[in-house]
């Protein structure tokens, strides 16, 4: 059909029609809120490059989960900013760190929300590497399979308070098989795996190293997390986490690899979630506060695109904004 015949507009010309032929629907459903917890009580300590972000306490992370319920919201990811941080990360696995107790607390009073951890040496250790570092002649190096160990030992505390899915971000090679293992062998076989498998070596995490307190303190993350460049080795990446008993794949970050989450899609039949992370929300806020974007419009159509390449959830610093407008509209 062409032109007269066929004009693209008629379908565009009321609310309701595009409503009715819209492809793509966005919902509270998709949406994961990252949270940052911190040791100690009454913290609240503002993110300065993520604004409406903190830092909360245990204590004041329930008044947030009571919030992130009420507002339908199914998820919520945990990271954690201990008391100490030493070479190995010792802090990760102490039952009683800011994510164990977070778990327990919000649990408690928000039982239906999926409380998914993140699992990373690099919030725990004193060099800021997501494992352990060996220093061979000079050559600083993270040790893959030292690393695993700790990592099925960090995933069995989080388990064991309660978390309802653990979600390795280190990207070291096995660490998916290590801790379906190691939670299978002390009977959380039924605790799925979300993989930050195709997690790239990128400049837009930098508010989070602010959040989070994980900048490494030397060389960068480069020898672990994947290269810009490339689009196979996401496949293989994918392809390794699956086989070893992922259950939800993760691309990382989302905006500038939004034909990474599409190639999986067409590529796998598993449940792909796209982190929208730090400096994508940043950069929103920023172009908000100076009065250059409407930002809530950039929120959602940001937000519909991560959808639209093929994300069926969305790890984002926008949940409650986009929760709050899905309920009631624009402003
Ligand atoms: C830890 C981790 C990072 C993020 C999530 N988990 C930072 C990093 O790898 O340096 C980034 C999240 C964000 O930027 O929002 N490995
Ligand atoms: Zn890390």
């Amino acid at each position: 059909m062409n032109f007269p015949d066929y004009r693209p507009r008629r379908l565009r010309k009321t609310e309701t029609l595009r409503r009715m032929v819209a492809e793509t629907v966005l919902s509270v459903d998709d949406l994961i809120l990252p949270l940052f917890v911190a040791y100690g009580t009454n913290v609240k300590k503002p993110i300065s490059s993520m604004p409406g972000h903190f830092q909360l306490s245990v204590d004041l992370i329930i008044e947030e989960a009571r919030e992130i319920e009420a507002l339908g919201i199914p998820g919520v990811i945990l990271f954690g900013i201990p008391e100490t941080k030493d070479e190995l990360g010792s802090s990760a696995n102490d039952p009683k760190g800011p994510v164990q107790e977070a778990i327990r607390a919000i649990k408690k009073v928000a039982p239906k929300l999926c409380v998914i951890t993140d699992v990373c040496m690099c919030e725990y250790t004193s060099h800021g590497h997501c494992g352990i570092i060996k220093n061979e002649a000079g050559i600083v190096t993270v040790d893959n399979d030292k690393t695993l160990e700790l990592l099925q030992k960090e995933a069995l505390t989080h388990a064991e308070a309660g978390a309802d899915m653990v979600a390795p971000s280190d990207m070291m090679d096995g660490r998916v098989g290590a801790i379906r293992t190691a939670l299978d062998s002390k009977g959380f076989s039924d605790i799925p795996i979300m993989a930050y498998a195709a997690k790239y070596a990128s400049a837009y995490y930098g508010p989070f190293r602010e959040a989070a307190e994980s900048t490494p303190s030397s060389g960068d993350r480069r020898s672990y997390q994947m290269d810009a460049a490339n689009t196979d080795e996401a496949i293989r990446e994918v392809s390794l986490d699956i086989a070893e008993g992922a259950d939800i794949v993760m691309v990382k970050p989302a905006l500038p690899y939004l034909d990474i989450i599409r190639r999986i899609k067409d590529d796998f039949d598993y449940p792909i979630a796209a982190y929208n992370v730090s400096g994508e929300y940043s950069m929103i806020k920023a172009a908000e506060e100076k009065g250059w974007i409407d930002g809530e419009r950039v929120m959602m159509e940001t937000l519909l695109s991560i959808k639209r390449a093929g994300a069926d959830m969305i790890l984002t610093y926008f949940a409650k904004d986009a929760a709050r407008v899905l309920a009631h509209g624009r402003k």
